[in-house]
């Protein structure tokens, strides 16, 4: 659509939780002269980071280190983590961690005024400082939006839906076209230009029919990063959380999460007799990594014909539950279950993706002038399947990295371009592309959209074959044009989503076909070993421009 309105500025940041606000902020700490725009899909407090229970990661005890940090996070990741990304992360990490409280996030303290630190699934120390008991990334948000909010020279742009980037002719990001709501002047299709273009639009948990992710988790910034020719991978890692609140009759949706650190107080996972589901499976028990415990809750279910299991946290009493577990506690009595007096029922559901917009150590991507930061991104830290609680952490430790950047560009000759040393297909087993048609000859309808859902929970969720991989392809293949399909919806953000979410379930799917092992999060049922011979790199993805 052609843009109704334009205005520049030198850095939008497009996305307002954790990675997003931090970038804002840390921008303008380090380049006060800095024009900073924010734009966001939503209402600023409207995406994941808000939802975020059980905490950040860092080694903040004096008997814990970043040295054993790395090695948790590297198992978690079956040989797929980048261990420089890593090192960046936990050794930058518990200073991150410190300045967020600095800023004003009350964390959870003890009672020696030092941060209260709990363990998560795949850690091995006491390392997850919360806030509010379990309302962690309510609190970060809170700080984070407080502080944003106070500097008069930030502008916010709310409800602007980012539509694709635009282009020089040498081939670099130097603005974006969005689709706002409501603003005034701005309303409607319009173009904002920029020497630094921040992605920071967090994940893509509503391509599945149930999620823990908000709303307006579509996919967004991996389908315009593709249609702008970057390179994108490890899509077909998304973590499945083990512990969902399972609802007998659901919406279709966000799901309510029943946070690691239950399980990290001592909750047990039990069948409906009573039968301990993680013991004996994996030494960590109930605290094994994620895709080991949602992996045994899925067979198990599938042994038992069952839907759902149940999390035990009985034996931890009235006052801790109230205590530590507010939230979860209340959502649960709303749902007709008290953990205090009856297991709480719970399945796995789509939580997290591991892959994205594949960046360098700086938050860099593949085309000159965007940077990527937070879920939206691959830095390389979580490789197969992210470690519990260090998705805020990465957040914080690459937003403070891309602000770096920035500040140190010229303005004059203001680059960011990918680290010329490192070519974006290093490490590649694979290099697909995506096909151009997964975009359709136009939108696609969004009238289809629980189609979609559905498919890819069936045949791209938990467990995965060619089979069910092919027909899912080729349900998504055959969506319908909005035009086409002769629709009466308008070219709104329902379709914008729509294609967007066909885009990155498309390209999940593909590179799911191609790695025909199964590793962390990924679960193929005809190929159950890992097969480190052909799959110890990364599937690699890139829309095909002749591709139908
Ligand atoms: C949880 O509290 O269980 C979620 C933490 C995370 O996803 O890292």
């Amino acid at each position: 659509p052609r843009p109704g309105w334009s205005r520049d500025a030198d850095v939008v940041v497009i996305g307002s939780g954790i990675a997003g606000l931090t970038t804002v902020l840390r921008t303008r700490a380090a380049s006060p002269d800095r024009r900073v725009l924010l734009v966001t899909k939503a209402l600023l407090d409207a995406g994941s980071t808000r939802w975020a229970q059980g905490g950040i990661a860092a080694a903040l005890s004096a008997e814990d280190s970043p040295a054993e940090h790395l090695r948790d996070t590297l198992v978690a990741g079956v040989g797929l983590c980048d261990p420089a990304a890593v090192e960046v992360l936990v050794t930058e990490g518990p200073a991150r961690v410190r300045e967020l409280a600095a800023l004003g996030a009350r964390f959870d303290r003890d009672a020696g005024g030092d941060f209260s630190l709990t363990r998560e699934g795949g850690h091995l120390r006491d390392r997850i400082a919360h806030a509010g008991g379990d309302a962690t990334g309510l609190e970060v948000e809170r700080a984070l939006i407080a502080a944003v909010r106070a500097d008069p020279a930030v502008e916010v742009l709310e409800n602007a839906l980012v539509l694709d980037l635009l282009m020089d002719q040498a081939g670099r990001a130097v603005g974006a076209t969005l689709h706002v709501l409501g603003a005034g002047s701005q309303d409607g299709v319009g173009a904002v230009t920029a020497r630094a273009i921040v992605l920071a639009t967090g994940g893509m948990g509503q391509i599945f029919a149930s999620t823990t992710n908000p709303a307006v988790s579509t996919g967004d910034g991996v389908a315009l990063a593709l249609r702008a020719g970057a390179v994108v991978t490890d899509l077909e890692f998304v973590q499945f959380h083990p512990t969902a609140l399972w609802l007998p009759s659901p919406e279709a949706g966000q799901q309510p999460l029943v946070s690691e650190a239950l399980r990290g107080e001592g909750a047990l996972l039990v069948d409906a007799a009573g039968r301990r589901v993680m013991r004996d499976v994996h030494p960590l028990a109930d605290l094994a990594p994620r895709d080991v415990v949602a992996k045994q809750m899925s067979r198990v279910m599938a042994e038992q014909g069952v839907d759902h299991l149940y999390l035990d946290a009985r034996h931890l009493g009235a006052q801790t539950l109230l205590r530590r577990f507010p939230t979860i506690t209340a959502r649960c009595r709303e749902a007709g279950v008290d953990p205090v007096t009856a297991p709480i029922p719970v399945a796995p559901t789509a939580h997290f993706a591991s892959g994205g917009v594949r960046t360098d150590l700086w938050g860099r991507t593949s085309v000159p002038g965007l940077y990527a930061c937070g879920e939206v991104a691959c830095t390389g830290v979580h490789g197969a399947n992210r470690l519990a609680s260090n998705s805020l952490l990465e957040g914080l430790v690459f937003a403070a990295r891309i602000a770096q950047h920035i500040s140190e560009q010229d303005t004059s000759s203001w680059d960011g371009s990918p680290d010329p040393s490192a070519s974006p297909l290093d490490g590649a087993a694979a290099v697909i592309g995506v096909p151009a048609g997964a975009r359709g000859r136009g939108l696609t309808d969004p009238t289809e959209r629980g189609d979609l859902t559905r498919a890819m929970t069936d045949g791209a969720g938990v467990l995965r074959s060619a089979e069910s991989l092919r027909a899912t392809g080729k349900m998504l293949a055959g969506l319908g044009d909005l035009r086409v399909s002769g629709a009466t919806v308008t070219a709104g953000p329902a379709a914008w989503e729509m294609t967007n979410l066909r885009m990155v379930a498309t390209a999940l799917v593909a590179a799911a076909q191609m790695r025909t092992e199964t590793r962390g999060c990924h679960w193929r049922e005809d190929f159950a070993d890992r097969d480190d011979e052909h799959w110890s790199g990364h599937v690699l993805t890139r829309l095909d421009p002749e591709g139908e």
